[in-house]
């Protein structure tokens, strides 16, 4: 009987033992997730912090890009855009009467196909700012006196003295719309001659509006 307690009873502190030792290594296992968790859960929103810092810089960026985008002036026209340019000239001494468009008829550059070598006049394929030349030259004896208009209003002056072959040149810097129409006419009355290919009427896109 005795023999069958010690039995029991070792029986029992072994498991009583065993048991002891297993649950503190649950316990340490345990206890080292928790901690694993726990260092986690503080990377993760260290994590989450500085995504939100990132996406406030990316945001901030993003909102400056798009307004220096937005004012960046397209100068000379970006790829892209159609670019808008002509040059043209006389090519023959040409008799021109009063408020009659001067019609160039050599066209040199005609980008765009704003330019009619017929009428003289260029129509703006494009809305945007534009720069607008003109070269006169007068034969002697007779002065010559031009406008640059536009829809038919001048917005510009030039004037060649009539001593002969006197030049000169005016450049306007305009706004156009899309379709508006630009050309040079006389403004003198009478009929005045301009002297041969010493005459030209050029312009070109500077920007397009934004
Ligand atoms: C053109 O004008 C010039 C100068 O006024 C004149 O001598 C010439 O006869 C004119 N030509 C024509 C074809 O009208
Ligand atoms: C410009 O003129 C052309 C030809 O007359 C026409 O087809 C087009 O609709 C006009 N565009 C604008 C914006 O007025």
């Amino acid at each position: 009987m005795a023999s069958v307690v010690f039995v029991l009873s070792s029986c029992v502190s072994f498991i009583l033992v065993s048991n002891a030792f297993s649950t503190k290594d649950d316990a340490d296992v345990l206890h080292d997730i928790r901690s694993a968790y726990d260092e986690m859960k503080k990377e993760v929103s260290t994590l989450k912090e500085e995504l939100k810092l990132m996406k406030q810089k990316h945001c901030e960026c993003a909102t400056k890009v798009d307004s220096y985008n937005n004012k960046i002036p397209r100068f000379l026209v970006p790829n892209g855009q159609a670019p808008v340019a002509f040059h043209t000239h006389l090519s023959a001494n040409f008799n021109v009467s009063s408020n009659h468009a001067v019609a160039y008829d050599m066209v040199k550059i005609n980008v765009g196909d704003g330019y009619n070598k017929f009428s003289g006049i260029f129509k703006a394929p494009t809305a945007g700012l534009y720069f607008i030349t003109n070269t006169v030259m007068s034969m002697p004896n007779h002065g010559i006196h031009v406008e640059i208009v536009k829809n038919g209003v001048a917005i510009g002056k030039n004037w060649a003295d009539h001593n002969g072959y006197e030049s000169g040149t005016m450049s306007v810097i305009t706004d156009l719309d899309v379709n508006d129409s630009v050309w040079v006419r006389d403004s003198d009355g009478g009929t005045e001659r301009l002297e041969h290919d010493y005459n030209s009427f050029s312009g070109f896109l500077i920007y397009t509006e934004y």
